[in-house]
């Protein structure tokens, strides 16, 4: 079975989730952190390479504040409570966004967490936080237009590893299959730049309903698709 080397999943549905039990959305948020464990492991022992979660958009500071606090706290609780096992199952954390923008204490905990597993190489766990991808452009054209200034890169010499050197994802190879979660068939502004050319999987499934039965699925749906990026299918 062809697996994809990098899956990206936009985790959709935690309100939903909650809502149609009757409870307070914060508690579809903490089933949807439970889903994560058995989705690295499932991923890790496929052997995909590279898992990037959706977890909080720039978009996602917009919701009342009771709920980004809830956010941020299961976000800590995850990384006090997961780093250990990263460590011992060789997973390496990385993370993609906004990060100044997260509370202090947890970006404190992320970057201890990222600096503890930095070492690992047998799986890479990238979280998006605080991750927009129309400002990650930004940042980048930014940054070329100062190099520009600088005079260490010409004009006509930006192209498209020049742009995608400047983004978060810089030494992540671009996502091969993107899972949403809930049905909904939109990007909300996750990975525009590397999704290019990515398989798209939409499951209804709600995100804290998602197991491994879920992921297998969306990987053998991936290994019948034909990729031609713009070519003529052999
Ligand atoms: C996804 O679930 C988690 C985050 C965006 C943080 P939602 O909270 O968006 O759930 P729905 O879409 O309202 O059901
Ligand atoms: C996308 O889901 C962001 C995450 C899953 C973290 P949203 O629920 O925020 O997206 P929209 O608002 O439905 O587009
Ligand atoms: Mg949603």
């Amino acid at each position: 079975m062809k697996i994809p080397t990098h899956v990206a999943i936009i985790m959709d549905g935690n309100g939903r989730w909650a809502q149609q039990r009757g409870l307070p959305r914060l508690l579809g948020h903490r089933e949807g952190a439970n889903s994560i464990r058995a989705c690295v492991e499932a991923c890790q022992q496929a052997g995909v390479q590279y898992l990037t979660l959706y977890a909080f958009s720039l978009e996602n500071w917009k919701r009342p504040m009771t709920e980004v606090t809830g956010l941020m706290g299961l976000l800590e609780s995850f990384l006090r409570e997961r780093t250990d096992e990263m460590l011992r199952k060789g997973i390496r954390l990385r993370a993609i966004g906004r990060l100044q923008d997260l509370p202090a204490s947890c970006y404190q905990l992320l970057r201890d967490s990222m600096a503890s597993t930095a070492q690992n190489q047998a799986f890479t766990l990238i979280l998006a936080l605080s991750y927009g991808s129309r400002a990650e452009i930004v940042d980048a054209v930014q940054s070329i237009a100062r190099d520009v200034k600088a005079g260490k890169i010409q004009i006509d010499q930006i192209n498209d590893q020049v742009i995608g050197d400047h983004l978060y994802t810089s030494d992540i190879p671009d996502p091969d299959l993107l899972i949403r979660t809930s049905g909904e068939m939109r990007l909300s502004n996750f990975l525009l730049w590397q999704s290019s050319y990515t398989e798209i999987y939409v499951t209804p499934k709600l995100w804290p309903d998602f197991r491994t039965t879920d992921l297998h699925k969306a990987l053998e749906d991936y290994s019948n698709r034909h990729r031609r990026y713009g070519g003529v299918a052999e």
